[in-house]
């Protein structure tokens, strides 16, 4: 099986962008990578791996994609786009690449409905999920449309919130999941395995080797 080119899209610390190449998988290969922010520690994991990068503010209020991104992307006519750790609104709208549109993934530290929306990221999140008092929380993938974490979930994994938790160690168990059903994701999206049917979400196991 010929790997799938994937396209990452990033604006801060890249952990995600790293773990997502590292992971080394047969069935994708990160193919290029966008960046929100000149400044993103992310451009220089790109560089590092010498993959392609494209920088822009993405500033702009508009759902269509810029036509130096449209051209830049058309170059690598990547299979998914995914989202890791990229905090501006993604343009959905892809003259000539309109497969694309139905093929930008996102993930998100929390059990989506809850926890998501416009300002909901970073530790803001998990200082939410402590003030609520959960005992549970985890992270979702889910399709990206025009509203911030709004499109259809994919999968989740659950993690517990403990009594003692602070938002920076619960921002770490949850990312400890989040590195083990990302790529695990793509690969079943790239198999044809995900999305359920029925818009069912698939719940990974944190307890189960993944
Ligand atoms: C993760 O918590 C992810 O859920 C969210 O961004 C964080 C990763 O960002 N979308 P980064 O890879 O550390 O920049």
């Amino acid at each position: 099986m010929t790997q799938a080119g994937i396209v990452v899209a990033a604006s801060g610390t890249g952990r995600s962008l790293s773990y997502l190449i590292e992971k080394k998988s047969l069935l994708y290969r990160v193919s290029g990578v966008i960046s929100s922010n000149k400044a993103a520690k992310a451009n220089q994991i790109a560089e590092k791996y010498n993959l392609p990068l494209f920088i822009d503010s993405f500033n702009s209020k508009s759902t269509t994609a810029s036509p130096n991104l449209l051209l830049w992307l058309k170059r690598l006519k990547p299979q998914w786009l995914v989202l890791a750790g990229f905090i501006k609104p993604m343009p959905t709208i892809f003259s000539g690449l309109e497969y694309l549109s139905s093929r930008i993934i996102n993930i998100h530290p929390s059990l989506l409905p809850k926890f998501g929306g416009k300002n909901m990221f970073g530790l803001n999140v998990h200082k939410s999920v402590i003030t609520a008092k959960d005992s549970v929380t985890g992270a979702s993938i889910h399709y990206v449309n025009e509203k911030y974490d709004d499109g259809r979930i994919i999968s989740q994994i659950t993690c517990p919130v403990k009594p003692d938790d602070c938002p920076e160690s619960l921002a770490k168990r949850v990312f400890q999941c989040e590195r083990k059903i990302y790529p695990r994701t793509i690969e079943d999206l790239i198999k044809g395995i995900l999305p359920l049917k029925d818009k069912q979400i698939y719940i990974y196991n944190e307890n189960k080797k993944l």
